[in-house]
């Protein structure tokens, strides 16, 4: 393909990019966008972002004209920080110096769901504008494609590197862990039977918009007390997760994953501007799921994110019982439940 201005008006792609739910938590980073410890999760299924983006003739003299719509919307705010996004790396997408682009997002989940939004957003649009680069410079969607996704993603937001690939993904430089990066996520290939197909039940205990940050979170670690201590903890803890998950010592994971989730709430309690995100229905739901796990012998945990709502993680044989008692003993502590899974990772659509 020529590389005209008119061929690159003529350019549009949509992406699905899933959420993640870390289950060793990125917490703590530095410039540009550098996490303090390595970190791993699970892709998601069903709660996902798509990005339509479509290039078109520029008519102002913005350095990046970017119109951003969100769930039909005109959305000014997240427009913004992804406008700046596009504008810091615009040598990554060069043809943002002579098209205007329209992105249209959707999510497949509420908003302030406790899902983390900004992963699969970034993931997406990570995607969807570098798949635009690729097509102008006739390259294949080969394997490298999604390694540049991930540093691209990143970039818009740390948790995002590890949403553009499936299963299980490590971000961060861990010497136990061969291949593993700062710049970018790699996919966790090596992972027992008991592993696959993973469950994830997300307990949306409160649906209001978090009342700090994860960004002030993040800067709230410069200069915590506990830091160090917390920093060699997460890396000590990722590199044995992936042995786990290679061995199946699904003891070991449940202890790992609940401990990990209660260590990023206790970083926020103990931080210089300390705060409490997690609410009575948290600590509810939490008791109630180890106290079963006790009784049946099924193994069931929780982790959370940067807020009060509780993923419920189990694996898929185990997925009928886990799911009873989700949907009666704690039926009273969540406002909606929404059942998600292990995915493929991101899908290239058509357009329509
Ligand atoms: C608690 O990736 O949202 O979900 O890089 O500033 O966009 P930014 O932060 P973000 O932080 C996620 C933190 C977490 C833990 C995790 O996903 O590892």
């Amino acid at each position: 393909m020529e590389n005209t201005t008119e061929t690159t008006n003529q350019i549009k792609v949509k992406w699905r990019c899933p959420s993640n739910i870390a289950v060793v938590k990125y917490w703590g980073k530095k410039p540009i966008q550098i996490p303090c410890n390595s970190s791993i999760s699970l892709t998601l299924n069903n709660s996902y972002t798509e990005v339509k983006a479509q290039l078109h003739e520029k008519t102002t003299l913005e350095p990046v004209e970017l119109n951003y719509y969100f769930e039909g919307e005109l959305n000014e705010k997240f427009g913004k920080r992804v406008a700046d996004y596009l504008a810091d790396n615009i040598e990554h997408f060069p043809f943002l110096r002579i098209a205007a682009v329209t992105i249209h997002s959707t999510n497949s989940f509420p908003h302030s769901a406790g899902i983390a939004s900004s992963a699969s957003a970034f993931g997406a649009i990570a995607l969807a504008m570098l798949d635009i680069a690729y097509q102008l410079a006739e390259k294949e969607l080969d394997d490298n494609f999604y390694n540049e996704a991930s540093r691209l993603a990143r970039l818009g937001s740390g948790s995002a590197c590890r949403s553009v690939y499936p299963s299980f993904a490590v971000w961060g430089e861990n010497d136990k862990i061969e291949g593993s990066s700062d710049d970018y996520a790699i996919e966790i290939t090596n992972i027992h039977p008991i592993f696959k197909n993973m469950r994830d039940a997300i307990l949306i205990i409160e649906d209001e918009p978090k009342k700090v940050s994860s960004t002030i979170g993040h800067s709230l670690m410069n200069d915590h007390p506990f830091a160090d201590q917390r920093f060699d903890q997460a890396n000590e803890r990722t590199a044995k997760m992936v042995k786990i998950l290679e061995e199946g010592d699904i003891d070991s994971f449940i202890q790992i994953c609940e401990s990990d989730a209660l260590t990023l709430h206790a970083m926020m309690m103990t931080s210089s501007d300390y705060y409490l995100l997690v609410k009575p229905g948290t600590i509810t739901a939490i008791e109630k799921i180890m106290q079963w796990r006790l009784e049946h012998m099924v193994p069931v945990c929780f982790t959370l994110d940067a807020g009060p709502n509780v993923h419920v993680l189990y694996p898929d044989k185990y997925r009928e019982t886990v799911e009873d008692f989700i949907n009666t003993e704690l039926k009273d502590t969540y406002k909606k439940v929404i059942f998600d899974h292990e995915g493929e990772g991101p899908q290239k659509l058509n357009i329509d």
